[in-house]
């Protein structure tokens, strides 16, 4: 079953007030593509002039505390981001999972939030690169799915998992596509399995130098329902290619 693709900037710690020129451009050329879903996760601070500047464009977060609100100095939650005009958020990216030290547990708890709120999540699982050298990726990701798939009875909020291979971002370098493929369908059958009914329709992005010369094949493969793109996600220029890319992979 094919899903419709999602294609979905994480500007990480990129962006300032100039910047919402681009979001807006992005938001703007995105309406030329309706067969592709597209969302820009942005700094906390952008949410909500971001949110203003493109009405009715999904904007996100890259990160939520899992608590409602408290003693939690710095953090935001799940509640603030959507007051904000923040329809979606990032979970477990593998940047927060290595310099803040988040569990997978945590990532769990921070999507059961996100999603109890209405708040759609793109949970994101990857192995680093000697695990893959060591021929155990597969597993890996598996545990790390295992330990932080939210329990979906809390949202009809959309839940996606992104794929991204911790040594295939920000560096240029690409899994192949048979890669992706045993990744995607390994993820698929355990989505199915803990989400009898449900786990065929949750979309599975890939992430990992994205870019417009090799986002075609990567849509190409079977169950990459989409990206999430990180660099090229920063200026129209390179992130409409990806989204052009996404529409003629159907
Ligand atoms: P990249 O980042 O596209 O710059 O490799 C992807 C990500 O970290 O989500």
């Amino acid at each position: 079953m094919a899903l419709k693709k999602l294609v979905a900037g994480n500007w990480k710690m990129h962006g300032l007030s100039n910047d919402l020129a681009e979001i807006e451009a992005i938001a703007a050329a995105s309406s030329e593509y309706p067969e592709v879903d597209v969302a820009l996760c942005v700094p906390a601070i952008l949410i909500e002039r971001a949110a203003r500047a493109v009405p009715g464009f999904p904007i996100g977060g890259q990160d939520v505390h899992h608590a409602e609100k408290g003693a939690h100095t710095g953090c935001i939650s799940a509640r603030m981001l959507l007051d904000a005009g923040a329809v979606l958020t990032i979970v477990g990216h593998s940047e927060r999972r290595d310099a803040q030290r988040e569990s997978d547990a945590e990532v769990r708890a921070k999507a059961e939030a996100a999603l109890g709120c209405g708040l759609s999540v793109i949970l994101c699982v990857g192995e680093m690169l000697e695990v893959r050298e060591q021929g155990a990726a597969v597993p890996t990701v598996l545990a790390q799915l295992d330990g932080s798939l939210p329990d979906r009875s809390t949202s009809d909020a959309e839940l996606a998992i992104a794929y991204e291979p911790v040594w295939a971002i920000g560096t240029g370098k690409v899994p192949t596509p048979s890669e992706i493929a045993e990744m995607h369908g390994a993820i698929r059958k355990r989505l199915t399995d803990r989400y009898p009914g449900e786990g065929e329709r949750i979309r599975i992005l890939y992430g990992g130098s994205v870019k417009p010369s090799n986002a075609a094949e990567i849509f190409a493969v079977p169950n990459v329902d989409g990206a999430l793109v990180g660099g090229a996600s920063l200026s129209a220029g390179d992130f409409m290619p990806i989204v052009a890319a996404a529409a003629g992979a159907g």
